[in-house]
């Protein structure tokens, strides 16, 4: 099997789904976005299914608009954490944001996961698009970072924040009763950041890692997103509707891993899907109208809304052209915005159409379970993908793709039986990471 390109997986745990309106599908528990039992249940069948990752998405500004899941949600470390203990293989990633937190503090709670798992830890890196996050964090509207702003904070973030994790050279615990030395101070590394942003003397109070630092995710598409993906991420989040699409964006950000002297094969891209599985094609086409039915065009307006920093879509006529929005959203949620402004104009959309689309997509992803397989298949082996992050739509999604679809994978020989590793790096089919103490005199 060495050498044979194999697909990955990751798991989005979205409590009460990504759809606006799925907690209302009668299999839904209402109380799942804070139901360890659910999260467990699902982490531990995308196990079972071999999955490289569980991820869990998250943001820090809330208002009466936003979709149930992002009401009332676990932390993404704190729940990662428990996860740690109830699972033995699968990587544990968590978004935290680069624009409000501190790079001491995260790197020591990612370094502190990574331990708490024996080396299954992510950190998928964001600069948060919505400006009211900063009315949560002692500051006003006006002084949150614009789009570029954040990306060269995120940047200095993780040279401070992978600097920490370096602290420590691996061995340097040596644990050394006899001759009353806990540590080899030749090989403790103070980092003395100062930067733009940043001002961090360190070291770190926790040592390396058995995969040597937590796996760095990136899921911004602009393309400040992917230049920091290409310079920094051992992972990619992306969106794709084509696979043309998809492999516009795999191409480009694989060459640009190569302008940084990086190899590219060690970035592993993962378009996000939300798989909806029948037995047969009716089946699936019934499972879509279940929960594209539970969505009010009310809803619908509200969550298209969010995308352009909480924008009121309530004040346009929904049967005409899409509106004129001007720069609305250009500071937010960039990428996705400015396709859905040009997806208007190219497929000449209302108002509605864009909403209710938006609220419930309708992928390519929806029908048997061979079908699902056969277009896995095609979007990795055409390079659109090195593996796919799944969001599953409907309460029973994960484990129709773990029992149904997973199996036909393996047999087709591009999808493991068994994990190969046991830290999140192994799996992903990428190499332990070296500290740069080690490199400088290599
Ligand atoms: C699979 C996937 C997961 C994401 N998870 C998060 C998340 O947890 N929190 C967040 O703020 N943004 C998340 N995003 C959005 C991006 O991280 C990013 O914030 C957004 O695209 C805006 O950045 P950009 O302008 O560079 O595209 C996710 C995107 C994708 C495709």
């Amino acid at each position: 099997m060495a050498g044979k390109r194999q697909i990955k997986f990751g798991a989005i745990i979205h409590g009460v789904g990504g759809n606006i309106s799925g907690w209302r599908h009668p299999k839904v528990l209402t109380n799942s976005s804070v139901n360890l039992n659910f999260y467990t249940q699902q982490a531990q069948k995308a196990e079972e299914g071999k999955f490289d990752l569980v991820f869990i998405a998250d943001g820090l500004f809330i208002n009466e608009k936003s979709i149930p899941h992002f009401l009332n949600r676990f932390e993404p470390i704190t729940i990662l954490s428990a996860l740690a203990a109830l699972t033995s293989k699968i990587g544990l990633v968590g978004t935290v944001s680069t624009s409000y937190s501190e790079p001491f503090t995260i790197a020591r709670q990612f370094a502190s996961l990574d331990h708490i798992s024996n080396g299954r830890a992510g950190w998928n890196v964001v600069t948060t698009p919505l400006e009211n996050t900063a009315l949560n964090y002692n500051k006003t509207v006006d002084e949150h970072p614009d789009h570029a702003k954040r990306y060269r904070i995120a940047e200095e973030y993780l040279e401070v924040a992978t600097g920490l994790w370096d602290s420590w050279d691996d061995d340097a615990f040596v644990g050394d009763k006899e001759n009353d030395q806990f540590f080899d101070p030749s090989k403790l590394h103070q980092l003395n950041h100062q930067g733009e942003f940043f001002s961090v003397q360190g070291p770190l109070n926790i040592g390396r890692t058995k995969q040597g630092q937590p796996v760095i995710f990136q899921a911004g598409s602009s393309e400040a997103g992917k230049r920091l993906a290409a310079k920094d991420a051992d992972a990619i989040f992306t969106m794709a509707k084509t696979l043309q699409e998809a492999q516009g964006f795999y191409q480009d950000v694989k060459e640009q891993v190569k302008t940084f002297g990086r190899n590219p094969d060690e970035v592993v891209i993962l378009p996000g899907i939300s798989p909806i599985i029948g037995d047969t094609e009716e089946e699936a086409e019934r499972k879509y109208e279940e929960l594209a039915n539970l969505v009010s065009i009310e809803r619908a307006l509200a969550y298209l809304g969010r995308y352009f920093d909480h924008h009121d879509f309530s004040q346009y006529p929904l049967d005409e052209a899409f509106p004129d929005l001007g720069d609305i959203g250009a500071n937010s949620f960039r990428s996705h915005t400015d396709r859905i402004k040009r997806e208007a104009i190219e497929q000449k959309l209302t108002l509605r159409q864009i909403a209710l689309r938006e609220a419930t997509p309708r992928t390519q992803f929806i029908g048997t379970p061979d079908k699902i397989a056969d277009l896995v298949q095609l979007w990795f082996e055409e390079r659109g993908a090195d593996g796919f992050i799944i969001a599953a739509t409907l309460p029973d999604a994960l484990d129709n793709f773990v029992d149904k679809v997973v199996p036909i994978l393996q047999q087709r020989g591009i999808y493991r039986e068994d994990y190969e590793a046991d830290t999140l790096r192994g799996n992903l089919g990428l190499p332990f990471k070296q500290s740069r103490y080690i490199k400088q005199t290599v």
